[in-house]
């Protein structure tokens, strides 16, 4: 794993975003995996500015996202579905609605969906890139701290963090959704590669978390050391000194080691 301080956030969504951009022009037939939330807003911004310069054809790709609330529609604005319409898919029209999977938050069945979910993808999988942000709790996808690490695709209870944290696209914190259908973090590792991106201040103990590379349930994003091709993408308020002896015990998250 390594993780690189890319400076701003600006600078670092830019990066990534040329990241997927590259694995696009390269495989026409690219599979990604995306993630949602604040952390992502100015890389999908970044994505369609390249997408749209370069008109490139991405009628053949194919996208899973990682989650979605249970009990919002795809119309809902806090969902999603709607916040990857409204970020990608309307800016850049040219995905194929058929390739954009993401979980259904108003199924009859939440623990069916999950399992349709994560048979889709194997079939389809697995995926070039995977995308991901970290809760300040250290979660990935939805994926709790205590989450087995070898959880496929399931509903999730929401913790009370990730409720407060999430409560601001909602009116009422009450209106946030209790439970999640999420890819779970054996879905995840699934992937051939894996980014996370971490940016601001308070993100910065969930990287120190990760950079000490202790694995424990209890900081589901530490399972990423177990994954044999990560990066990790932070801003400078979210970097940790991987020279201090309370961090960066894990020599291979040097950033100058890539
Ligand atoms: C989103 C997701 C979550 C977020 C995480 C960080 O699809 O799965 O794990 O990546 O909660 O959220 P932000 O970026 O809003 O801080």
């Amino acid at each position: 794993m390594k993780i690189i301080n890319l400076g701003t956030s600006h600078q670092a969504a830019f990066y990534v975003a040329t990241e997927l951009y590259k694995q696009m022009l390269l495989n026409k037939e690219s599979k990604l995996g995306l993630a949602t939330g604040g952390t992502m807003i100015e890389m999908y911004k970044a994505l369609v500015t390249l997408l749209q310069n370069n008109r490139l054809d991405v009628s053949q790709v194919e996208t899973f996202n990682l989650d979605e609330y249970i009990g919002l529609d795809s119309d809902h604005p806090a969902s999603y579905h709607y916040y990857m319409r409204h970020i990608l898919f309307d800016r850049y029209p040219m995905f194929d609605t058929a390739k954009i999977h993401l979980p259904s938050g108003i199924t009859e069945d939440a623990d069916e969906e999950a399992l349709r979910y994560e048979a889709l993808l194997d079939k389809r999988g697995p995926v070039d890139i995977q995308i991901l942000g970290i809760g300040q709790n250290g979660h990935i996808g939805f994926n709790e701290p205590g989450t087995p690490f070898d959880s496929l695709t399931h509903r999730v209870d929401l913790t009370e963090s990730t409720i407060e944290a999430n409560s601001r696209y909602f009116d009422n914190r009450e209106d946030v959704p209790k439970q999640a259908i999420s890819m779970g973090l054996q879905s995840i590792m699934k992937a051939k590669r894996i980014i996370l991106l971490a940016f601001g201040a308070h993100k910065k103990q969930a990287i120190a978390q990760l950079a000490s590379g202790r694995i424990t349930p209890e900081v589901p994003a530490t399972i990423l050391h177990q994954h044999p091709n990560v990066e990790v993408y932070v801003d400078h308020a979210a970097m940790v000194d991987l020279n201090s002896q309370n961090v960066g015990l894990d020599e291979s998250c040097r950033g100058d080691q890539v």
